[in-house]
């Protein structure tokens, strides 16, 4: 038996290495809920996190034997992990989960799905032996997303002393839809969930869809227990974060980009920040933008849409044809409508958090529109953030609508025509209306913060014995 009393596993982990030119090793930590609720937790809980080595410099560093204490990284052969995580947990699984296969081409099971579909099987097998290695006598290991949901299973059979739990951070797909997955491999999906003592989602909608394909595929959830653990926003670290001087200096070149009405006042902000990632449909939002400008032209002049859109998962083409997508509508639409002293979207695509904060900070609406998402955290993070207490526009298909619903304007995502309607009401929202709107969405926003958030999993995991 190894050491650790907890485990998490993820597919990425908390830090990632460069290898500069002088041959050293860079570390960058990431960023996100999980990283954040891990970090409270502290090195000396003896909390060890294993991740893949994703990067170049992952590879030499576990080559090395260079590491933080804490973090195991395991270097998959990179052939198997783009398999895994590219063919298999990317192109499949995701796409299944959030509902994205919407051709009548796609999707095809075929030869080279199963041979990925092996390599799938070999990286959830090197993460529970890892894991088995690692957890002392009765050890709680939380095991995180759809590109291990066969550990839980084969960790039970290495180790069945361990406390074992799943969380799954995207929706869940109803079976109707979830049954498109070959049957073997749908139950072997189940199954390999089933193998933990309790699995956590992020709403009961998610749940319950996992729940009843359980019972139309598995004969039920067995001895498994399900939670419903909604991620909230880390407020403190957020405010803090976004008065640091590299935020202070984005915001000067924003203004600089939005710029001010005809009338000298300063024109009104449609903000959202996304991975450039097809669930998120920015598309959608960008021509419910262009219909706004088309239908009510006395917006002209006077909004700007900021739109980031940061690059996600480019090996697949199907997500670059998508940012590429994405630049064309945004070009088309400054075409269009763009004046000398008007760019009416404001698009950028390189990764910078600092800027996004600073969006945050001025935006007048925020737009979420989700095909489908687990949660979204933007639409949990711009209401903390924004100094004007922003309006929010919200699909009805995202987690947190469950949760923010009430005080947002909710929209069918695949509807453009609402979505431009939508708009204009959050631009026209009264100022009293939306600040009190705004303040019930930040409270609601940071109501189970990244630390809570997966204490409370641990708490629940340890409490309730494998009946
Ligand atoms: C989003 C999803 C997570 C997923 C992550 C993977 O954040 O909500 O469910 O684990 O993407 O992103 P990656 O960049 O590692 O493919």
């Amino acid at each position: 038996f190894g050491a650790a009393q907890v485990l998490v596993a993820s597919n990425r982990g908390p830090v990632s290495y460069e290898v500069r030119e002088d041959g050293s090793l860079r570390a960058k930590r990431g960023g996100g809920g999980l990283v954040s609720g891990l970090s409270a937790i502290g090195p000396d809980t003896g909390a060890l996190w294993v991740c893949s080595a994703l990067s170049d410099g992952d590879r030499e560093a576990v080559r090395r034997g260079v590491g933080e204490d804490g973090v195991r990284m395991l270097d998959i052969p990179a052939d198997v992990h783009a398999d895994a995580y590219n063919g298999i947990a990317n192109s499949v699984l995701w796409f299944v989960h959030h509902m994205l296969y919407q051709t009548p081409l796609e999707p095809v099971f075929d030869a080279e799905f199963r041979r990925q579909w092996a390599s799938y099987e070999t990286y959830n097998r090197a993460f529970a032996q890892a894991l088995a290695e690692e957890a002392a006598q009765g050890a709680a290991v939380v095991v995180q997303d759809y590109h291990l949901t066969l550990v839980p299973g084969m960790l039970r059979e290495l180790r069945p002393d361990l406390r074992i739990g799943h969380f799954s951070h995207t929706p869940w797909a109803p079976p109707e839809y979830f049954r498109m997955l070959p049957d073997d491999i749908a139950g072997q999906v189940l199954r390999g969930m089933l193998g933990a003592d309790r699995l956590g989602f992020l709403t009961r909608r998610w749940a319950d869809a996992f729940t009843a394909c359980c019972e139309r595929f598995a004969g039920g959830l067995g001895g498994t227990r399900i939670g419903v653990h909604g991620l909230g926003a880390d407020a403190d670290f957020l405010r803090a974060r976004a008065h640091e001087a590299d935020v202070e200096e984005r915001i000067v070149a924003l203004r600089e980009e939005i710029g001010t009405a005809p009338d000298g006042t300063p024109r009104r902000t449609v903000v959202r920040v996304d991975r450039t990632e097809l669930s998120k449909n920015i598309v959608r939002g960008l021509l419910a933008y262009r219909q706004l400008l088309e239908d009510r032209p006395e917006w002209r002049e006077r909004v700007v849409h900021v739109a980031f859109a940061y690059p996600s998962r480019q090996d697949l083409a199907v997500y670059r044809d998508y940012t590429a997508e994405v630049q064309r509508v945004a070009e088309e639409i400054n075409e269009r409508f763009g004046t000398p002293g008007w760019r009416p979207v404001v698009l950028h695509v390189k990764d910078d958090f600092a800027r996004s904060l600073a969006a945050y900070r001025l935006a007048d609406v925020a737009l979420v529109n989700p095909i489908r998402d687990g949660m979204n955290l933007v639409a949990k993070e711009v209401p903390v953030i924004s100094e004007a207490g922003c309006a929010l526009v919200l699909s009805r298909e995202a987690g947190a609508h469950e949760e923010l619903g009430e005080d947002a304007v909710t929209v069918n995502p695949y509807d453009v025509t609402e979505t431009a309607r939508a708009l204009h009401e959050a631009l026209t929202m009264s100022p009293a209306d939306r600040a009190e709107r705004a303040k019930r969405l930040a409270a609601a926003a940071t109501a189970l913060p990244p630390a809570r958030w997966f204490l409370d999993q641990l708490d629940a995991l340890r409490d309730g014995a494998r009946d």
